[in-house]
């Protein structure tokens, strides 16, 4: 996908991926001291609850909502399931996901399915027919 991109003048780097529950356990940590937690819950997972905890996520470049607006992240958005992904937390579905919208962070599902999500419109939540709430 970053080889693709980049034959068309773009670049893709990855801002996250892989992160230990330690490490998310202090992110998460940082942010509610920032922002309370009822403002935290809507942009980070508590630790034990990130996707970024399984390898299967990925933040692209620049990690704010302007992302969406550059060649780069209007590329991913559109052509991110023929690498397996999803954008994970689209616009309008954070009653569903739990999440604001996050154009940066793409999920990984394989082609099969990833293609599937992507032509239904759906958030992962509505495909699956399940829901990411905390059992608190
Ligand atoms: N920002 C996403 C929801 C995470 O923390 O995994
Ligand atoms: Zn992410």
């Amino acid at each position: 996908m970053q080889a693709d991109a980049a034959d068309l003048g773009l670049t893709i780097y990855i801002s996250s991926g892989f992160r230990s529950y330690d490490y998310q356990a202090g992110l998460y940590q940082r942010y509610v001291e920032r922002d309370g937690k009822e403002a935290a819950d809507r942009y980070s997972a508590r630790p034990g609850y990130s996707e970024h905890q399984s390898g299967l996520a990925f933040d692209l470049n620049t990690i704010t909502d302007d992302f969406k607006d550059t060649d780069e992240g209007r590329w991913v958005a559109e052509n991110c399931y023929k690498y397996g992904f999803i954008i994970r937390y689209p616009a309008d579905k954070e009653d569903v996901t739990g999440y604001m919208y996050e154009p940066w962070h793409i999920r990984y599902l394989g082609t099969e399915i990833a293609e599937d999500v992507y032509s239904s419109g759906l958030c992962l939540e509505e495909y699956l027919g399940i829901t990411s709430e905390y059992a608190e």
